[in-house]
């Protein structure tokens, strides 16, 4: 196991790459089960995530080459329609191979993801969706077992307690266009990873219309083809690097963004305090000698996304005066508070809801990665604290982030890359 060690207070400087969307490449790969052609993925991430993604679709038969950026999949030759637990309880967007295994071979076995440090994260919308469109369904030893002669489109309302599901819209979607007759999927996720999934789907052949709104349509098709197709920028990514500059009292340059899609956060930061310019792909960040504290509440796109969440606290913790950040998506996704405490910070948990009392510097700490955008958090603290943090348990980091450790110590910050003791 590997960890940071962070020696806090450089400021940054300079020009930095945003790497293309995890959250877009994972469903993409697994659409690629939905067709007997080539598929050729451009721009993808080298993090951990993928490579699970990958692992599961090998697992199955097929021919997956990585090189660089560019992942080529050949699905021919199946030799199980199943995506083994020890694989999909590594990382939940593996249930996203059950709608197209479902669809294009009538048959799947996935493993339930189970549970989630950031709290629980059911997937029975996936499961009311894909019986709405005539999968059989059942939960067998931990497993979802699927079977379909044929599915048949229908209209299906994919709104749960918290609003609409990101990957359950991928699932419904990719299973609705090989369907029989037309699918409405409302109260669909609007995310920029479910509009480039539908690009995709469109490229092979699919008939998908409204997507980036709620109500998603599907006319079914017998038949879908290959395609090659780049994947959009991490808008998570771009807003971590903008925070990393924010947070550091640092002017730095961030390209390959989409800022269209990161209009919440573009917002908050410059309601901080920072100075945001946009030009064509790119976002420059000049922050302001003082900064004021924002309060945000996380929802759907395009709303504060909840993978920001943790993130912006770490930049509040060090903003003086009083924010307060509610988390509407996943209630219970707070782990970071305890650590950025162990760095001084001082922040109150009440239900969904955390009172944070800016401080003018936090200082280093060792502290403990509990999950990905925590760590990303706690990293970010790191940056800016006096002193020198140890974030432990960085595979977390490593699962959706590309070399961000390299990425800033090119911008200038004191990031080294140890062996846990
Ligand atoms: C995706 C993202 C993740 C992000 C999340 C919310 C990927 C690979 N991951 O995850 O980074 O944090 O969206 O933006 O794209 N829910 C149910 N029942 C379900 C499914 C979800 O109640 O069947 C709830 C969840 O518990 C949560 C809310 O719906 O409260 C939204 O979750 P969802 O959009 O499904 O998250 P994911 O798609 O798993």
């Amino acid at each position: 196991m590997e960890k940071l060690i962070i020696r806090g207070g450089r400021a940054l400087k300079g020009t930095v790459k945003v790497s293309g969307s995890k959250n877009s490449t994972l469903p993409i790969l697994a659409a690629a089960l939905l067709t007997d052609d080539l598929c050729v993925l451009e721009g993808v991430p080298n993090l951990r995530d993928v490579t699970t993604m990958i692992r599961i679709l090998r697992n199955m038969g097929l021919k997956v080459v990585q090189e660089g950026g560019r992942v080529t999949v050949e699905p021919n030759g199946y030799k199980a329609w199943e995506a083994p637990y020890r694989l999909v309880s590594t990382m939940r967007a593996s249930f996203c191979v059950l709608g197209p295994l479902l669809a294009k071979h009538g048959q799947a076995k996935v493993s339930l993801p189970g549970g989630c440090v950031i709290g629980p994260r059911p997937v029975d919308l996936h499961l009311k969706g894909l019986r709405a469109l005539g999968a059989g369904l059942k939960v067998e030893g931990g497993y979802v077992l699927a079977r379909a002669r044929e599915l048949k489109g229908s209209t299906i309302y994919l709104g749960g307690a918290f609003g609409s599901s990101v990957l359950a819209t991928a699932n419904v979607m990719m299973a609705a266009c090989l369907a029989r007759g037309r699918a409405v999927i409302e109260n669909a996720a609007c995310e920029p990873e479910v509009v480039d999934l539908a690009e995709v789907l469109i490229k092979m052949g699919a008939r998908i219309q409204g997507h980036g709104t709620p109500v998603v349509t599907v006319e079914g098709v017998r038949r879908l083809n290959g395609f090659t197709h780049r994947v959009i920028p991490d808008r998570i990514e771009a807003g971590t690097l903008l925070v990393a500059a924010a947070v550091t009292g640092s002017e730095l340059l961030v390209q390959g963004a989409r800022p269209e899609q990161m209009g919440a956060v573009i917002d908050k930061l410059r309601e901080a305090g920072i100075e945001v310019t946009l030009s064509d792909g790119a976002i420059r960040v000049r922050p302001k000698r003082t900064l004021r504290p924002v309060d945000v509440t996380t929802l759907p796109y395009p709303g504060f996304p909840t993978d920001m969440q943790a993130q912006l606290m770490a930049l509040m913790c060090q903003t003086p005066g009083i924010s307060v950040i509610t988390e509407k998506i996943y209630p219970d996704r707070f782990m970071h508070v305890a650590e950025l405490g162990r760095m001084g910070a001082q922040v109150k948990l009440e239900g969904a809801c955390a009172i944070v009392q800016g401080v003018k510097r936090l200082s280093g700490a060792p502290v403990m990665a509990s999950d990905l955008r925590a760590s990303a958090a706690l990293v970010l603290a790191g940056l800016a604290a006096r002193g020198t943090s140890e974030v432990a348990r960085i595979y977390h980091l490593d699962r959706g982030y590309d070399r961000v450790d390299v990425k800033l110590t090119q911008l200038g910050a004191d990031i080294q890359r140890a062996k846990m003791d």
